[in-house]
């Protein structure tokens, strides 16, 4: 099943094609990896799925339904989880408290303070699911200004999962995090369930090649290559925007 489709899509910043006729799908369960060098317009490509750019032309599906004019509340509502932004949590909160706020976000009514016990037991439930599913269990107690930062950004992915996101676009989840928690975050990502389609952005090529059923590279706003991995890999075009950038790092274009 067809979870995205981007017909033609382009953003412009004055002269600047940032993003320049993109056209591409995504089937359910796939985890695209999207990769280019530094301003290539991947960040760009991002936001206007997710709605924080408008298109300067093009269409984007999501599920089928045209979302190209819908704000980002509404695409969320559809199934879209927010890319990064610790904004999102409530750092004087424990986190047990964050992920409940996210399961109860779900639903229409606000949060309740006077719930039926069954209806909390359900949520706890849920809540102890996805707290144990990004390793974070036992933690629930903690404030979330007191987690680590790797912590805090799998935490930003339960909340996602919490509000029941069906797309998760997440740019450069492992920026900043030691190469421990990078590895640890890569296998979450990779654990979520068939059901979550997962496109995100990163440098990290230990991140995107331990991750990616599918690797689309982007240059100067334009898609230059868009395959499997190790297609990705033997591409002489890939190979050559990557010489000298990655030689001797590892990190194509990490600034
Ligand atoms: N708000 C903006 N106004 C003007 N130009 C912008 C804006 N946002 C992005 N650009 C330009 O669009 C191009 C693509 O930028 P974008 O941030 O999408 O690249 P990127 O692939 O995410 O880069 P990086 O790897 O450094 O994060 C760049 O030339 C950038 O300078
Ligand atoms: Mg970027």
């Amino acid at each position: 099943m067809e979870v995205l489709r981007v017909e033609g899509l382009f953003r412009d910043f004055g002269g600047v094609h940032a993003v320049k006729d993109v056209s591409f799908s995504v089937e359910v369960g796939e985890r695209l990896a999207i990769i280019g060098p530094n301003g290539a317009g991947k960040t760009t490509l991002l936001n206007l799925l997710n709605g924080q750019e408008k298109v300067t032309a093009g269409r984007i599906y999501f599920l089928g339904q045209d979302i190209t004019d819908l704000p980002t509340y509404r695409r969320a509502h559809l199934g879209q989880g927010r890319s990064f932004q610790l904004t999102s949590l409530f750092p004087n909160l424990t986190v047990l408290y964050n992920d409940v706020l996210a399961i109860q976000g779900t639903k229409p009514s606000r949060f309740q303070l006077f719930h039926p016990i069954t209806a909390y037991k359900h949520i706890f439930a849920k809540a102890q699911e996805l707290l144990t599913a990004m390793a974070l269990w036992e933690k629930r107690d903690d404030l979330v200004q007191a987690l680590g930062y790797g912590e805090q950004r799998r935490l930003e992915i339960s909340l996602s999962l919490a509000s029941k996101a069906k797309l998760l676009l997440l740019d450069e989840p492992s920026s900043g995090l030691t190469a421990d928690e990078s590895i640890e975050m890569t296998n979450m990502i990779r654990n979520l369930g068939a059901d979550i389609t997962v496109a995100i952005v990163a440098h990290d090529m230990d991140l995107v090649f331990g991750l990616a059923s599918r690797i689309i590279v982007l240059h100067y706003g334009e898609i230059i290559a868009d395959g499997k991995p190790e297609e990705i890999q033997a591409n002489p075009r890939v190979r050559e925007i990557y010489m000298g950038i990655e030689e001797g790092t590892g990190n194509a274009g990490a600034s």
